[in-house]
C-alpha cells in the first residue's frame, strides 16, 4: 500500500491509500479528487490530468509524448510539470503533488 497526497490550489489537500500500479490520474478520478479530470482516460491526448510533482523529485523523465502533450496544459508548465496518468504507484513510495489551479 502506498501513500499519494494531492495538494490543492486552495490550501487544501487529499491524502489517500493507494494500490501499487495504479496511475495517479486513476486513483484521483476514482476518489473524485478535485483539480485532476483525466479526459482521455490516460491515453496521453488532453493534458487535463496536469500536477506539479513535489516529491519524490520529478517522478522521473517524462517521455516524449507526455512532453510534448504538457504544451497544451492549460496553466503554465514548470520543471516539474507531469502528466499523471504517467505516473504510476510503486511499492513504498509516497507521491506529493499539487493540482493547478485548473485543468482547461
Ligand atoms: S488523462 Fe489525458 S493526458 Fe493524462
Amino acid at each position: 500500500m502506498c501513500k499519494v497526497v494531492y495538494r490543492h490550489a486552495d490550501g487544501t489537500e487529499t491524502a489517500l491509500d493507494a494500490d501499487e500500479g495504479q496511475s495517479l490520474m486513476n486513483i484521483a478520478v476514482q476518489h473524485g479528487v478535485p483539480g485532476i479530470i483525466g479526459e482521455c482516460g490516460g491515453e496521453l491526448m488532453c493534458a487535463t490530468c496536469h500536477v506539479y510533482v513535489v516529491s519524490p523529485e520529478t517522478g522521473g523523465p517524462a517521455t516524449e509524448e507526455e512532453d510534448e502533450m504538457l504544451e497544451f496544459a492549460a496553466c503554465p508548465r514548470r520543471e516539474n510539470s507531469r502528466l499523471c496518468c504517467q505516473l504510476v504507484v510503486g511499492p513504498d513510495v509516497e507521491f506529493v503533488v499539487e493540482t493547478p489551479e485548473a485543468q482547461r
